[in-house]
């Protein structure tokens, strides 16, 4: 990693980045018109104020790799926010993992009420999809814009993030070995994960070598969020991770410190970041960004 105080480190416009996606969620969800009030306060609720916004730094990060300015990126960004804040308020949800608190706050269906909630979490996916499409830098290269959405719809659909999810509900109260495991994790969480770093990239001309190298570390840096997270659960109490730290063992869901012990699964988080930061050396560029995201995502402690 840079060290501290260095001006061209990524570390130093981790904040401004941060700030950037608040202000165009918060422009996102306040200035769309139309929109019944209790609808709007139930998107707000869940999207603005809160979150690590892991996703949109991996694509500022992923921009300043492949060379692309990042006004293009805002959109992308607050896309990948709308959506993880809708895939969020459904997992919480009481036919889902039925959890009370999120973010350090009650989840949206409880702070206003299931109908409310399952409708906030539709109005956020079809809003992320609307702004993709009407954005003017990305209508520059249609393309490459046609190539984002479907990234991002491919990635969450039922082959992503939505098959992910039914298969870690069926498997509640079932041992699942490693295989099994990896492949819901890598559904579940780690397609948004991997979309949050090409989207970005469809907006440069990458050699195909070096395209498939980037495919890599997105698709085990992916991996390694969701084993960390399933560790933090493990790790963390309740009010550091703002959520219930007992809900994996609560409902039986197999995890990778259920499967491999905390130990094993340390080691096997480690192997995966490992190959992911062997695989971006090969791309070429100023991968300190991805490094940096790469590095909390290893290490966060939230
Ligand atoms: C938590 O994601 C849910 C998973 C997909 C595992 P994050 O840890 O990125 O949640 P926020 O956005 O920071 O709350
Ligand atoms: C969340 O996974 C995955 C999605 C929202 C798609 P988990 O259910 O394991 O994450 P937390 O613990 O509720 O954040
Ligand atoms: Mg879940
Ligand atoms: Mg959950």
């Amino acid at each position: 990693m840079i060290a501290r105080g260095n001006p061209d480190a990524f570390s130093s416009r981790v904040e401004s980045y941060r700030r950037r996606v608040e202000e165009k969620l918060d422009a996102v969800i306040n200035s769309t018109p139309d929109v019944p009030l209790s609808l709007r306060e139930a998107m707000a609720y869940s999207v603005l104020g809160g979150g690590k916004r892991i996703r949109p730094l991996l694509s500022f990060a992923a921009a300043e790799l492949c060379g692309v300015e990042s006004a293009a990126i805002d959109t992308i960004a607050a896309s990948l926010e709308l959506v993880h804040a809708y895939s969020l308020v459904h997992d919480d949800l009481p036919a889902m993992d039925n959890d009370d608190l999120r973010r350090g706050k009650p989840t949206t269906h409880r702070k206003f009420n299931e109908a409310t909630a399952i409708l906030a979490g539709d109005a956020l996916q079809a809003l992320a999809f609307e702004i993709l499409c009407r954005d003017e830098q990305l209508a520059q290269q249609p393309a490459a814009q046609a190539r984002i959405v479907a990234a991002l719809a491919h990635a969450i659909g039922p082959a992503g993030m939505v098959g992910g999810q039914i298969l870690d509900i069926e498997a509640e109260g079932r041992e699942l070995d490693e295989a099994a495991l990896e492949a819901i994790h890598r559904s579940k969480t780690g397609q948004l994960i991997w979309a949050a770093i090409m989207m970005p990239s469809e907006l440069a001309s990458l050699a195909p070598e070096a395209r498939n190298s980037l495919n890599a570390f997105a698709r085990d840096i992916g991996l390694v969020f969701q084993i960390r997270d399933d560790l933090l659960e493990v790790e963390q109490d309740t009010q550091t991770l703002g959520k219930n730290s007992a809900s994996d063992a609560s409902r039986g869901k197999s995890t990778y410190p259920s499967a491999l012990g905390a130990d094993g699964a340390r080691a096997r988080a480690d192997e995966l970041y490992s190959n992911a930061l062997a695989a971006l050396d090969r791309v070429p560029g100023n991968s300190d960004g991805l490094k940096w995201v790469a590095d909390f995502i290893l290490k966060r402690v939230y």
